[in-house]
């Protein structure tokens, strides 16, 4: 007999970019040299530091569970880094630590969400939310968003777009897949239209640290009534380690958030979180600066050659490590070119489709996680495709 499955799995759609994994792989188990642009996560390894600080909290054996919300000491370095790094004075008791950002999203979508409550979510944006929402029989009201506004939704637009189930607005800043941001001014005035028609506001700041030209920063520094998302996985370079937080406006929605962890987590990753204590220490921030710095040489490399290949990036990604190209001069379909990329070039990028249906197949998102060598090889190789 066929299993039987709940009905909203139905509505769970896979990576499609999975799909050209699975044919990277089989052409990298035949000898050939694929070239990875599709991956969201740093090449860096773990940082010293971090993994020394791991180490000694593993010879010791002794792993038990933490507390739900997260060690203390750690929700307090947290809280020091956004009063040192950010001017934000965010107290610890208003941090819970979590599976990742995943697992942050996970706990602030189950305590505000009810059945067919609405999320106002960009379209294009980072995929895992909308069926997040759907998990938890949420409904997603997708916002077409383009260059005009770099990919990133207005105050007018929330305004226009708020409805009487609008339960709250998701941003991300830097943004996936565009790495494009949105100023402080920007979400203060779209969590103030949302909050003036009830809604609240979740802001994703996983590429925080990753800016180009453009300080660090955090709407907790103006704001305390929006639910704000984070993670080691991306300028702290500890993807696999799988922590992250959730900061919440009081008490009262920590008291929430906790029952809620308990339940799901019990606790985060013990060893990933002595581990992460590390994370603040200068040395590891002297490091992760200079990865910043390559990060920032390696989008140069990357935006320089797409633009040799004429391709546009209509949207200056001025945060994390994607550029979003609009591939639509070349007279065929994102999913079709990122095709034509693995199998004739072995390079690997994610089609717009994996992001949303807004002009998806008029874009591809570069990640430029791999080397300045690898870049300008992949530049090389895709422009001889494509003067076949
Ligand atoms: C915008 C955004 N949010 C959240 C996540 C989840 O990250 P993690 O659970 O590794 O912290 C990702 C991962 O790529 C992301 O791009």
């Amino acid at each position: 007999m066929a299993p039987r499955f709940a009905a909203r799995m139905g509505e769970i759609a896979p990576f499609h970019v999975m799909e050209l994994l699975r044919r990277a792989s089989e052409l990298e188990r035949s000898g050939c040299d694929v070239i990875h642009m599709e991956v969201g996560e740093p090449d860096f390894p773990t940082p010293e530091p971090v993994l020394e600080a791991a180490q000694r909290f593993l010879a010791a054996g002794r792993v038990a569970y933490t507390p739900a919300l997260g060690l203390p000491a750690l929700r307090e370095a947290i809280s020091a880094f956004y009063a040192e790094r950010l001017g934000a004075d965010v107290a610890p008791e208003r941090i819970v630590i979590t599976a990742g950002a995943s697992g942050a999203l996970v706990l602030a979508l189950g305590i505000t969400t009810d059945p067919g409550d609405e999320w106002l979510l960009p379209d294009p944006s980072y995929p895992c939310n909308r069926h997040l929402v759907r998990t938890f029989e949420g409904r997603v009201r997708l916002l077409p968003v383009g260059p005009e506004t770099a990919f990133q939704p207005t105050a007018a637009m929330i305004a226009a777009a708020c409805g009487p189930r609008t339960r709250g607005v998701m941003l991300a800043s830097p943004a996936n897949p565009t790495g494009t941001l949105l100023s402080l001014d920007e979400i203060d005035a779209i969590a103030e239209a949302a909050a003036e028609r009830g809604a609240i506001t979740l802001v994703d700041e996983i590429y925080q640290g990753l800016t180009y030209g453009v300080p660090m920063r955090t709407i907790l520094s103006r704001r305390r009534d929006v639910l704000v998302v984070n993670s080691f996985s991306k300028y702290f370079g500890m993807t696999g380690w799988r922590l992250g937080w959730l900061v919440l406006p009081d008490a009262d929605w920590v008291r929430e958030a906790e029952k809620l962890a308990q339940h799901l987590f019990i606790s985060p990753s013990t060893v990933a979180q002595h581990a992460a204590l590390a994370a603040f220490l200068p040395q590891t921030q002297d490091e992760l600066e200079r990865r910043r710095a390559e990060f920032a040489r390696r989008r140069a490399v990357l935006l320089r050659g797409l633009d040799t290949l004429g391709l546009t990036v209509p949207a200056e990604p001025t945060g994390a490590f994607y550029a979003y190209a609009d591939v639509s001069a070349l007279g065929e379909t994102a999913e079709r070119l990122a095709q034509r990329f693995i199998e004739e070039a072995y390079v690997a990028v994610t089609p717009g489709r994996d992001f949303g249906e807004h002009r998806a197949d008029q874009f591809l998102r570069f990640a430029y996680t791999t080397t300045q060598a690898r870049i300008a090889a992949a530049i090389e190789r895709l422009a001889k495709v494509l003067r076949r």
